[in-house]
């Protein structure tokens, strides 16, 4: 019995031993690996104590020593002579669920380490970076804490690093310059030969092998950043104010995470999540008041001259024209009609501040509309274009937004037309970000969804406030009205780059493709591939911007009808990001699939087995082709109708005309 007793003594001390060793490693941890053990993030300090980071992925160096750290105006800087206070990982994984989206669950998988720097200084100032290391990526972010009691401050640089081992192949957007923030077609360079400020979302590509796209999630209270190139390393740029300095803050700070998505393939760029894993959860409660749809507007005519924004004969938003787009709505599934130019203000110069919106034009009769409007089962979108003068537009917003509500209106799409927000501040500078921020939350308590043209970057805060709907912030279908438009690789661009940051309200749909009323302009596709960028380019509000005489007696227009704007799951086919694209996606509310493929200049066949479909249930195919001798320069309206039966078995060919596409409906004809 003695003896029993002694080894049990034994055993248990040395348990005692082994977990405290076991707790004591974990908290001196200075690494962290994704769950599949992929992706591994090393913390180190150098001898004068200045923190760095290395991502590996599979044992390989991704991302080699790379800075981190912040330059004050006013303030030592908080970049060196550092030590571990303390280090923890831990883990998390749940599955959400999305209240629209392109999925309806996601998974949500992480581990963790934080690792909490104190300086050596007799000030002995924090400094926390959480690193987070996912299957399909990496991301970290600084908290400065409440206890350094810091006061007022002013953020000259943040030190962030991306020091990439490869030279991969990068499709950017210059960050500064001429174009409207972000509205700029994109180039493909080597890394190394980047020589200006790029924006984010930057994808990047390794041998058809291996894809990285570095951006940044919940950007709250902070500038944008963008990058700076210098070889093979990338550096955080924020966007300054017009005084100089990247962010003004105040005691504690939480930066937006930085974040680098790593697919071993293009199409599995497309279906990481880690953008919108990086947000926090819902913050405004209930969201059954939010509904995705199609919409169509007031827009076209003006972007091809045959209507005005402003008063006189050619007026777009008069009661007559509205009332024909609200009928057009209810009579083809469309659920919101866009009214731009209702406003007084359109006749003088947009920044000036004499846009009113709580005023409209004695033609526009908001309160016959509203009824009318609600009679036939469609909902208003109001239209606030600020030309970026934010005083103007703050004064009024509670009248605006109380206007909106007086009149039954629950969509709103703004517009910042400037080079400068009141004549000084970038549009993704701190300033701006919190003006943004402020309409979405205001919007969010009036119970209005949101869409955005002139916008800061999306960075996955429509997770937090699901009002946030949609966005431009890329050179979207307007361009092809009035400049040399965009070219066909354009949009087998977007997906893998600017679409990674979250919805583009690209407004697809044009059928009127050779421009009747301006033939020196013209749409760079064919007929098809304007159906099929429903699916391959998301949001959750999808316009049909042609004008309704464009969509008269054709046929085609029956998939733009159809085609929903909310899913249950999304799949990449096949995908060479500005070459082609094919993706498939299911109806959140039917059993029906939906295809979109397209491709670039070159014309394309390729063979997409239906595995995606149900097996042993039958569809009809409903197909939108590239008719014979489609081209989208000589012959962009043919298009091939037809029907026919498949199974999650048939291997169905698909053949794209230059600058086509193909859509396609499957719907479930046996259950
Ligand atoms: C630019 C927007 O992108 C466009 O959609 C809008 O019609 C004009 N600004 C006027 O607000």
């Amino acid at each position: 019995m003695k003896q029993i007793y002694r080894w049990s003594l034994l055993y248990f001390i040395l348990f005692l031993v082994l977990t405290s060793c076991g707790d004591k490693d974990k908290a001196n941890d200075t690494a962290v690996s994704s769950p599949n053990g992929q992706h591994t993030i090393q913390f180190k300090l150098t001898e004068k104590g200045e923190p760095y980071y290395t991502v590996t992925r599979n044992g390989v160096l991704l991302i080699d020593d790379s800075r981190l750290g912040f330059e004050f105006a006013d303030q030592p800087h908080l970049k060196d002579q550092f030590e571990i206070e303390s280090s923890e990982v831990s883990d998390f994984d749940e599955t959400w669920r999305q209240p629209w989206g392109e999925v309806k669950d996601i998974r949500n998988n992480y581990q963790q380490l934080k690792v909490v720097l104190k300086e050596k200084a007799e000030a002995g100032r924090k400094l926390n970076i959480l690193f987070r290391s996912y299957d399909d990526g990496v991301a970290f972010r600084y908290e400065i804490p409440t206890a350094n009691n810091m006061g007022e401050y002013k953020i000259t640089n943040e030190l962030s690093e991306f020091n990439l081992t490869q030279n991969y192949d990068a499709w950017w957007i210059p960050a500064y310059g001429d174009n409207t923030d972000y509205e700029a077609l994109f180039n493909k360079n080597k890394l190394a030969d980047l020589k200006e400020n790029i924006h984010t979302p930057l994808t990047m590509e390794l041998g058809d092998s291996l894809f990285v796209s570095i951006h940044e999630a919940s950007l709250i209270d902070y500038a944008g950043m963008t990058l700076k190139p210098e070889g093979t390393k990338l550096s955080a740029d924020l966007v300054p104010w017009s005084t100089g300095e990247k962010v003004r803050a105040n005691g504690a700070l939480v930066t937006p995470w930085r974040t680098v998505q790593i697919a071993p393939s293009a199409g599995d760029l497309i279906t990481s999540y880690l953008i919108l894993n990086l947000n926090e959860p819902n913050k405004i409660g209930n969201t059954d008041w939010i509904e995705p749809g199609k919409y169509n507007g007031i827009w076209w005519g003006m972007h091809i001259n045959t209507q005005t924004w402003n008063s006189g004969d050619m007026h777009g938003a008069t009661t007559k024209n509205t009332k024909e787009l609200i009928d057009f709505a209810s009579n083809n599934n469309l659920s919101g009609v866009l009214v731009e130019g209702w406003n007084i203000g359109w006749d003088d110069d947009w920044s000036s501040g004499n846009f009113n919106f709580s005023k409209p034009y004695p033609d526009y009769d908001v309160k016959e509309l509203s009824s009318y409007a609600k009679e036939k089962g469609v909902g208003l979108i109001a239209h606030h274009e600020t030309g970026g003068n934010i005083e103007n537009y703050e004064k009024q917003l509670d009248d605006a937004l109380a206007f909106m509500d007086k009149h039954n209106i629950h969509a709103l799409k703004t517009g910042y037309v400037c080079k400068l927000a009141n004549g000084k501040e970038y549009h993704q500078s701190q300033f701006m970000v919190n003006h943004y921020n402020k309409v979405m939350k205001a919007t969010a308590d009036h119970h209005i969804m949101l869409d955005v043209h002139e916008p800061v970057k999306a960075t996955g805060l429509r997770r937090t406030y699901p009002n946030m709907m949609t966005r431009e912030g890329a050179r979207g279908t307007e361009y092809e009205a009035w400049s040399a438009g965009n070219p066909p690789s354009h949009t087998l661009i977007l997906p893998f780059t600017r679409c990674l940051a979250g919805p583009l309200d690209y407004t697809p749909g044009i059928f009127d493709i050779t421009i009747a009323n301006k033939p020196e302009n013209r749409v760079h596709t064919t007929l098809a591939k304007q159906l099929a960028l429903y699916v391959t380019i998301y949001s959750p509000l999808q316009m049909a911007a042609d004008l309704p005489e464009h969509y008269a007696d054709q046929p085609a227009f029956q998939f733009i009808r159809d085609v929903p704007t909310d899913w249950e799951k999304t799949e990449v086919l096949n995908a060479k990001i500005g070459d082609h694209l094919t993706m498939a996606r299911k109806d959140r509310n039917s059993d029906d699939w939906y295809l979109g493929s397209t491709t670039s200049d070159d014309a394309k066949q390729m063979e997409v087995t239906l595995s995606f479909l149900t097996p042993g249930k039958t569809y009809e195919a409903q197909i939108y082709a590239d008719g014979e001798g489609a081209d989208m320069e000589t012959n962009p309206l043919a298009i091939n109708m037809e029907s026919i039966e498949v199974n999650s078995e048939t291997v169905l060919p698909i053949k794209l005309a230059p600058g086509g596409g193909q859509a396609i409906r499957f719907h479930l004809t046996t259950n």
